[in-house]
């Protein structure tokens, strides 16, 4: 148990850390990178939507060894989770790794009608186990494992696969772990297992290895297209793992390759070629880099038979269109297990979205980010002079409203063409009807064409067709001068998106708000009750003022506490917005605690 704590305890810190921000030093300065990147990043901004596969010696174990269960997610851990020393975690799962069902044919046939225009392989994962054949020493025979050669004799898998998958015309990027749980010579990063006793680690015999090994990757396998390391932490990144001379010659071997940016310490860290948030989305996308967000279907990447917490058909499709919308690429995760065979559900759920994209691939592949915040009922992502509006929840009314000024020159329903649809008079921006459709067959997509250049209306926030008016954090105005931000949903893909990092009384966040129903209003806020972040806010506008304290205290999710009922006068109905302002009267502890909304309920009369 307490080992369990440490476990925790290492794990928080690693993400903590995996979050920080690091100064941007892109390709370490190696030339011919940067020269290059908007020419090779052309495919990857085009593709939106990726297949990750998650297959190793781990697979095997399903979240389960020798009998005794794992829940941790990241089921791709056990080695670590267990703390088992490699000779063992070897020689148990060795002969559980059967292939039996494996058919990568089937896999690429799979990935390819998902509508996935790529797919990143685990040719190596952090227990230092690969899919291809490599010819260094270490891996060739060592008295750790015997080989770190996972495919039986005569065969490469990693090779069965790349070649599966380039035959259906689909990009390839091996994912290549920099931990390494079975060299004796790596970093010690969660390295649980201990060296054999006097060994003193030499770093750059670890550092040849992975030089030796990415080469083989780069020159045996036809085209790479995607190299994805994992991961960095601020001990270990860039020239740690001798980057330079990686990408010296990695650029020379693929003048096309990209890299993403694990190299270097940070998720969101800008140097490489691709950004890579994990398991979230991030609010507000991310600026000055291209991005892919990496999600999985149920919690681990690795195969577990116990992680049944699979997302729906519509889940999966509200995490791609939301990171399409904010500009990024969605990489879908796959675990198939230790014979091979590919989950029926995640075989379910890439089936659903194949039939999904065979209509509306269109409104995904080469589009850009959406030029709203957040809407009301779905996403937008745009494409020349073309807005794709996703949509997944129809207001009460039916009616959604787009927030523009201009002319609809034609709206219709994609894949349904002469099926002209109707707008209908709205007070701000345009209103499109929209007839009952089933979610389970993924969302709506509506093309419009518009007259002219975009033009916006001001962001403002309207009442829910129940009359509600949610002030959320994903449209609120945020005046800082320090560092307060919108924060997303790290592991759980049902966080909302919240104000976090409140820390001052000089900040603030603000919403414009139209009007249409004067009256009373019950107010409540939305947020997550955490220790060491409490303290009072004050919710005010022109006429009205409500206050509430925040106890610090402990929170597993977020809470709605009712802070007062404000009286809106009938004269604001002829402004063309109202502030509504949230400022901090005291802030006690480290920060006020996250608030993802404010919410006015209209008072029955
Ligand atoms: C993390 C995990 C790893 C997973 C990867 C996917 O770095 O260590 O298990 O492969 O992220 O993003």
């Amino acid at each position: 148990m307490k080992y369990q704590i440490i476990i925790y305890l290492l794990l928080l810190l690693h993400i903590k850390d995996l979050t920080a921000q690091t100064k941007s030093e892109p390709f370490e300065g190696v030339p011919g990178w940067l020269e290059t990147q908007e020419k090779r990043l052309a495919w990857f901004q085009d593709a939106r939507f990726g297949v990750f596969i998650h297959w190793g010696l781990y697979s095997a174990a399903g979240g389960v060894f020798k009998g005794e269960t794992y829940p941790q997610h990241y089921a791709e851990w056990i080695q670590t989770w267990g703390k088992i020393p490699s000779k063992q975690y070897t020689e148990h799962l060795k002969p559980k790794f059967t292939l039996r069902d494996f058919d990568p044919k089937q896999w690429a046939k799979l990935v390819k009608k998902s509508g996935a225009k790529y797919m990143v392989l685990t040719a190596r994962h952090h227990e230092g186990f690969s899919l291809f054949n490599s010819n260094q020493p270490f891996a060739l025979q060592n008295d750790v494992t015997g080989t770190a050669n996972l495919s039986p004799a005569g065969r490469d898998l990693y090779r069965e696969i790349m070649e599966a998958f380039q035959q259906e015309g689909l990009k390839t990027g091996a994912y290549y772990s920099l931990l390494d749980w079975q060299h004796p010579d790596s970093y010690e990063a969660f390295r649980l297992n201990p060296n054999p006793t006097g060994h003193v680690p030499d770093h750059e015999r670890y550092k040849d290895y992975m030089y030796g090994q990415i080469k083989e990757l780069a020159n045996n396998y036809g085209s790479l297209d995607v190299l994805w390391a994992d991961f960095s932490s601020k001990d270990h990144e860039g020239e740690s793992w001798g980057t330079k001379r990686i990408l010296t010659d990695l650029i020379k071997w693929q003048p096309n390759i990209l890299i993403n940016n694990r190299f270097w310490n940070g998720l969101e860290n800008k140097n490489g070629d691709i950004g890579t948030p994990e398991k979230y989305v991030p609010p507000t996308g991310i600026s000055g880099t291209n991005w892919e967000v990496n999600h999985t279907m149920n919690e681990s990447y690795g195969y577990s038979a116990h992680d049944q917490n699979w997302k729906s058909f519509p889940q999966i499709m509200r995490l791609l269109v939301e990171t399409v919308s904010k500009g990024g690429n969605f990489l879908l995760n796959v675990g198939p297990d230790g014979n091979g065979k590919i989950p029926d559900q995640a075989v379910e759920i890439l089936e659903r979205v194949g039939k999904w994209m065979s209509v509306n691939s269109e409104s995904i592949y080469g589009t850009q980010a959406s030029p709203f915040r957040k809407l009301d009922w779905g996403y937008c992502t745009i494409k020349e002079n073309k807005l794709y509006l996703h949509v997944f929840d129809i207001p009460s009314s039916n009616i959604i409203n787009i927030p523009l000024k201009n002319t609809v020159k034609s709206v219709q329903e994609l894949g349904a063409e002469h099926s002209q649809m109707e707008t209908v008079p709205q007070e701000i921006g345009i209103g499109i009807s929209i007839p009952p459709f089933s979610l389970e067959n993924g969302p709506k997509v509506l093309v419009m064409e518009v007259e002219g250049a975009l033009e916006m209306e001001e962001s403002v926030t309207q009442a829910l067709s129940d009359g509600r008016i949610v002030l959320s954090a994903d449209n609120a105005d945020i005046q800082t001068a320090h560092g307060m931000r919108i924060s997303g949903a790290r592991h759980d893909f049902k966080r909302p998106n919240a104000v976090a990092g409140w820390s001052h009384t000089d900040d603030k966040v603000s919403w414009k708000v139209k009007i249409q129903r004067p009256g009373q209003y019950d107010v409540l806020i939305n947020y997550l009750p955490l220790p060491e972040h409490g303290g009072t806010v004050v919710f005010h506008t022109e006429s009205s003022k409500l206050t509430y304290n925040f106890e610090a205290k402990e929170g597993k999710s977020f809470e709605e506490a009712r802070i007062g009922t404000i009286e809106i006068p009938q004269k604001a109905i002829g402004e063309p917005f109202l502030p509504f302002v949230l400022e901090a009267l005291s802030i006690e502890g480290d920060a006020l605690p996250e608030i993802s909304a404010v919410s006015l309920v209209p008072k029955q009369d």
